[in-house]
């Protein structure tokens, strides 16, 4: 090992430039397999197993394991403090292979941003990657070195729970803020000791379980896996996600984690990745239950032989593959080349220049780690702003005065832990600003601010108990002791002596988490009878919204003044709401996945594909609807409004015929007639009018989120070229067809102007 060591000495600090480019392949491949030449098999074992600490086994246990080399990594241990003993026990093992130490970072660290959905909402790619990049830079000073981020899955379901973790349902903006993503997490190259690696997930399609039930099986045509669920986490490797982590679901009759077609076939050989793949929590023993395996030994067999390599929180790889190799039944090669994807992340996040790179010296260790000079509150401010979407504005309800009564009611209005959103890594309920407190601190004593609870998030006995047995560390939900009559009484009385109302209504965020599918996407039972209450006192009615995925809106669309979805803003929230409420701030979130009417029409994409009898518009029998119900959604893909006016001429085209290898520049003139600055988001889709499959009604291209002040028009100019107008046909070839083509310029998927071309043959 000292050999090596010197080695990486000789080529890493006597040329220091070399630190942050890319690592010399060369060198890297002589250091792993140098490695795995000295290894036992114990060793090699060892290096694929994940732990998660905190669980049963004891700090001292724990690092008698590292000590031992049956270790290769942890998660879930957050601070420099608790990581660096395991690294030194890490050093003390055999060979002195360090660890690597992971965690949940998902939308921020110590700093909490908005949810995925919420981030999503800004189509604001900078503003994304900063997140990310923020998000490292915490994380990494905590002595962290990857995070199992971006998920990149596509949800059509808000029955899903994790609908709320991804970027929505559509593949052209889910690719994009997953490559952001990565590019922030990881900079120039996971070595950085500011940066960290990032694992996309979940491998694959972990956002189609069937019924939007968590864990349930995937059954997808290869046509629509590839159009639609795949791309996002391939443009997640392509920005260099240094991880894969193979999803909980299985794919048309085959778990993920036994999937050779998925983990070989696709990922490795097809797409050509080279990095590590890791199991998600306890999958491999999950193979028995699935019923592909018998047994733990041919649990292990299969998920070694399909192509995962790292175990986490799961003995069976520590416990079989002993046998499983020396019995001939695994093939050593395959574990070795298991062990050189694990040892060559550790190389790439330079932990072999330096096991400490990220944990630092203790005597550099911050004296409080929950200390507010660690947290970044002003990106998260301006995140959060800019992740709002303001559904409805009826008669300009919003901006509110502040020299008027605002009565503030409901559940979440002042619900420090509900800001956060699930999935919060670091983040702490206290360090989070509510409404309350947002829309105080804004009025700073102008007007009045009443406020009454109103309701509980639900009264249902069975929801609450669900909640509070989720895998956080103390109960989520604390029920208002008052019965629901008295609470409303009082939020009628308070709503009474107000101008105005601001109702903060939706989800405890336990409700939009792992495991948490529902069957019902309205409100809970006693927001609604609170929201009813409000209505009835004639006060126009504000309604912010919390939740992690859509919900279906329709008695509060007809009755509300206005609606601003937050989703779960972050621990700045209360601040960025209240700049939106009261104008500091001009919204200009886009929804980046639709709203169903009801739970009945899902799925309400929009991007779905053409049919032989489309729903017209009129009452029309014999075509495809549900006919209690209008058809589409409640809001679509891309939908948001602004305190500005906005409005978009018919689209230009430079040329009416493209010839591959040309571009055709579409031109729009965007005009804010408001009297504001404000920002929105073009967007433009294309539509394929004939093609050898069916192609969808339309499908993002490209999209440009635009500032512009009151008054102002600016002409906006895109390119279409012939690899824009590619698709995968029925032999899945990745191909383009001549014909016609639609371009469709809109501030929504909806309301589209369009312009026809041709796309020419190459010859
Ligand atoms: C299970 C979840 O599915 C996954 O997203 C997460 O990264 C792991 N647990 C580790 O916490």
């Amino acid at each position: 090992m000292k050999r090596l060591r010197h080695l990486l000495f000789v080529t890493l600090i006597a040329a220091p430039g070399l630190l942050l480019a890319a690592p010399p392949v060369a060198e890297r491949d002589v250091l792993i397999s140098e490695l795995i030449a000295r290894m036992s098999l114990q060793e090699k074992i060892g290096q694929l197993r994940l732990i998660s600490i905190g669980g049963d086994m004891s700090a001292e246990r724990i690092r008698e394991e590292i000590a031992a080399g049956r270790i290769g990594g942890t998660f879930n241990s957050v601070t420099r403090q608790d990581n660096r003993p395991m690294q030194q026990a890490a050093l003390r093992s055999r060979l002195g292979i360090p660890l690597f130490f992971a965690y949940d970072v998902i939308h921020g660290h110590r700093t909490t941003f908005p949810i995925g959905l919420g981030l999503a909402s800004s189509w604001d790619l900078e503003a994304i990657e900063n997140s990310a990049r923020i998000a490292a830079l915490e994380a990494s000073a905590d002595g962290l070195d990857m995070t199992f981020a971006p998920t990149v899955d596509i949800s059509r379901d808000p029955r899903w729970g994790r609908t709320s973790e991804g970027f929505g349902e559509d593949p052209q903006l889910v690719s994009q803020i997953a490559a952001r993503m990565v590019r922030g997490f990881q900079g120039a190259a996971p070595s950085d000791p500011q940066r960290i690696m990032a694992s996309v997930k979940h491998f694959a399609l972990y956002g189609a379980v069937e019924g939007g039930r968590d864990y349930n099986v995937v059954d997808m045509s290869p046509l629509r896996m590839h159009q639609d669920y795949l791309p996002p986490y391939r443009a997640a490797l392509e920005a260099g996600a240094g991880g894969v982590m193979v999803a909980l679901n299985a794919i048309n009759g085959v778990p993920a984690s036994a999937n050779s077609w998925l983990l070989r076939d696709l990922l490795r050989r097809d797409w050509g990745f080279r990095g590590v793949v890791l199991s998600d929590h306890g999958a491999i023993s999950e193979l028995i239950r699935h019923g592909v395996a018998a047994d733990g030994r041919e649990a292990a067999r299969l998920a070694l032989k399909a192509g995962i390599g790292m175990s986490m929180a799961d003995s069976l790889y520590l416990e079989e593959l002993p046998g499983l190799v020396r019995s001939g039944e695994v093939d050593e090669a395959l574990l070795d080349e298991a062990v050189a994807a694990v040892l060559g992340a550790k190389y790439d996040l330079g932990l072999f220049h330096d096991p400490f790179r990220r944990i630092g010296r203790a005597a550099d260790d911050p004296a409080e780690v929950y200390a507010e000079n660690r947290l970044h509150r002003a990106a998260a401010r301006a995140m959060a702003r800019d992740a709002l979407v303001l559904l409805e504005n009826r008669d300009a309800t919003l901006p509110l005065r502040k020299d008027r009564r605002i009565a503030l009611i409901g559940p979440l209005a002042d619900s420090q832990v509900d800001m956060l959103g699930s999935w919060s890594a670091a983040g702490r309920a206290e360090q989070a600003v509510t409404l309350r407190q947002g829309m105080a601190a804004a009025l700073g004593g102008q007007g009045q601010l009443l406020y009454a609870r109103g309701a509980n998030v639900t009264d249902d006995a069975r929801v609450v108990e669900y909640l509070n047995h989720l895998n956080w560390d103390r109960p989520e939900v604390v029920q208002d002791a008052r019965s629901p009559a008295a609470m409303l009484d009082e939020a009628v009385r308070v709503a009474q002596q107000a101008d105005v109302i601001v109702a903060a209504v939706g989800e405890a965020r336990g409700m939009s988490h792992e495991s948490s599918s529902r069957t019902r996407l309205d409100l809970p039972d006693s927001q609604q009878a609170l929201l009813r209450a409000l209505k009835a006192t004639g006060k126009p009615l504000v309604l912010v919204l919390m939740n992690g995925r859509p919900l279906s809106l329709g008695w509060e669309q007809a009755n509300a003044d206005a609606i601003l979805e937050t989703w779960y803003s972050g621990i700045e929230g209360g601040h960025a709401i209240a700049d939106v409420l009261f104008g500091a701030h001009n919204p200009a979130g886009k929804l980046p996945i639709s709203f169903p009417r009801s739970v009945g029409q899902i799925p309400t994409y929009y991007n779905h594909l053409r049919l032989g009898r489309p729903y017209g518009g009129d009452p029309g029998n014999y075509t495809s609807q549900y006919f209690e119900e209008r058809n589409g959604p409640l809001y679509p893909f891309g939908y948001g409004l602004s305190y500005s006016d906005f409005s978009l001429s018919p689209p230009r085209l430079s040329a009416e015929r493209l010839r591959p290898g040309e571009t055709i520049q579409v031109s729009v003139t965007l005009h804010n007639r408001g009297p504001r600055a404000g920002a929105t988001v073009v967007q433009l889709y294309l539509h394929d009018e004939a093609a050898s499959v069916i192609r969808p009604v339309k499908e993002l291209k490209d999209f440009r989120r635009v500032k512009l002040e009151a008054g102002e028009a600016r002409e906006l100019s895109f390119e279409i070229d012939e690899s824009m107008l590619r698709f995968f046909d029925a032999e899945l070839r990745h191909i383009s067809e001549p014909g016609t083509f639609r371009v469709q310029l809109g501030l929504d998927s909806a309301a589209v102007q369009e312009a026809r071309f041709e796309l020419l043959s190459r010859d």
